[in-house]
């Protein structure tokens, strides 16, 4: 956990708090704490992460976060600033308010330190949609190509762009109570990019692994996770298409049955 506080005194921010997890190797006993910093932004960059950086290179180098491209399109910056889940890279430092930034890591997940949380289920949770695409039979790869409609090439736009920030799962409340066995947005917008891939054959198997009451049934369409997403998607929307493929598969079964 983390907070960054702002101060427009001049050209200072102010920023920056601390969390460590309960056993922290460096301090044994040391409990989660805020920390502040100010920061010079005549010599910083806009952005938080800028300001993060400056904050690591020049004043404290135990400060830990997650970055790697600085323009959002990698998904590890992703950190809650001044109550919102974003990305840091691609977050302007507010310099118009007489108050503090406030950076705390992602909420409701485990936190390894500081900014950094740990993602070990979320990606458990990827891995177990199988992102990639699969063929009923075996595919000889590098001899053929999967072929696709301009049309429904389209079909996957608004999908394909997500980046698996995770900003738009953990700030979701039903993946906050229940994120071991609801999938939460993020996973679910992808599982449903592979549904309907016109290039997949196993949409089938793919809404069979989800027909239980936890995986997408979660989701109440409270919609916080559109609403915070940095890169504009509509992970509800998608979550809302999958239960009508799901609704409509259980029709189909049961016509079948009668
Ligand atoms: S849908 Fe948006 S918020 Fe969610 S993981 Fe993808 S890019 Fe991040
Ligand atoms: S719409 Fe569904 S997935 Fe999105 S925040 Fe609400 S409950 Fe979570
Ligand atoms: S550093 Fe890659 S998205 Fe921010």
């Amino acid at each position: 956990m983390a907070l960054i506080s702002t101060r427009s005194i001049g050209q200072l921010l102010q920023s920056q708090g601390r969390f460590f997890p309960a056993q922290n190797p460096e301090k044994p006993g040391d409990k989660p704490r805020m920390q502040t910093y100010d920061v010079d932004l005549n010599s910083c960059g806009p952005m938080v992460l800028d300001a993060l950086v400056k904050i690591k290179n020049e004043m404290d180098p135990t400060l830990t976060f997650r970055r790697s491209c600085r323009e959002g399109i990698c998904g590890s910056c992703a950190m809650n600033i001044n109550g919102t889940n974003t990305l840091a890279c691609i977050s302007r430092i507010d310099t118009s308010q007489n108050k503090a930034t406030k950076i705390y890591p992602l909420p409701h997940m485990y936190v390894i330190k500081d900014l950094v949380p740990d993602m070990n289920n979320f990606y458990a949770q990827y891995k177990s949609i199988q992102p990639y695409l699969q063929r009923k039979e075996e595919i000889k790869y590098g001899e053929q190509q999967f072929l696709q409609s301009i049309e429904d090439r389209d079909k996957l736009d608004g999908l394909y762009e997500c980046i698996m920030c995770a900003c738009c799962s953990t700030s979701c409340p039903s993946y906050w109570w229940n994120g071991d066995k609801y999938l939460g947005p993020a996973v679910l917008m992808q599982a449903y990019r592979w549904m309907i891939d016109s290039r997949d054959e196993l949409q089938a198997e793919r809404l069979s692994q989800l027909q239980d009451k936890f995986s997408v049934y979660r989701c109440h369409t409270i919609m916080n996770c559109t609403r915070t997403c940095p890169k504009g998607l509509n992970p509800g929307k998608a979550i809302a298409e999958i239960k009508k493929l799901l609704s409509s598969s259980k029709k189909t079964a049961a016509a079948a049955s009668a």
